[in-house]
């Protein structure tokens, strides 16, 4: 393996590089066949979208915008809060749009379920959500992606835009952190 200060924290491999490559191509395939008539807006869910999100409208190769917002609802800690605050809002107007929204994982769903109500309360016309990673067995809230890149168990990962304390999102494969790291 190449080079890596981060691997060594990493307690399994749960999705490679090439498994990511292939099952991005295949969601950006899926959404240009539903939306390439319809100029939509990707919205990012900042800060753990930005590797997926990258791939994805580069796969999807679709006329479209791109837009990002920043919303927090985990304090560093494994646990949804639960309370989401924006803290970096959109840049420009979304009435009557096709939005979106792309996310690195659905969890408890506190984040979606705040979103999309956000997003329709300014005006978007619809709202599609594409997760990279689906933990169902956490859900607080109710909702449902509805393109999701794999189903994960309920464990602790991170690479590929996601982070632990904003750490390891630059790893290039999804792994399941070692759970000394965040009990430290
Ligand atoms: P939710 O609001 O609980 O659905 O959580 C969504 C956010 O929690 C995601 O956008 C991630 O930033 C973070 N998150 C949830 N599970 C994980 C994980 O296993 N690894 C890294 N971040 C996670
Ligand atoms: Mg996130």
């Amino acid at each position: 393996m190449a080079k890596s200060n981060m691997d060594q924290d990493i307690l399994k491999v749960l999705l490679s590089r090439e498994d990511i490559q292939r099952r991005v191509q295949e969601l950006g395939d899926a959404i240009y066949d539903n939306f390439r008539d319809k100029d939509p807006m990707f919205v990012g869910v900042l800060n753990g979208c930005f590797i997926f999100m990258a791939d994805l409208v580069r796969a999807s190769q679709m006329k479209s915008e791109l837009e990002f917002i920043s919303v927090s609802s985990y304090q560093n800690g494994t646990r949804s809060s639960g309370v989401v605050q924006i803290t970096r809002d959109l840049q420009r107007d979304i009435t009557g749009r096709h939005i979106i929204v792309v996310e690195d994982i659905l969890d408890s769903g506190n984040t979606l379920y705040f979103l999309k109500n956000y997003l329709l309360a300014k005006g978007a016309a619809s709202i599609t959500i594409v997760t990279l990673l689906d933990k169902p067995a956490r859900r607080e809230k109710p909702i449902v992606a509805d393109y999701v890149g794999f189903e994960v168990p309920d464990e602790f990962v991170v690479g590929y835009g996601l982070d632990y304390a904003q750490q390891y999102r630059n790893m290039p494969y999804i792994g399941v952190l070692k759970p000394e790291i965040y009990s430290k």
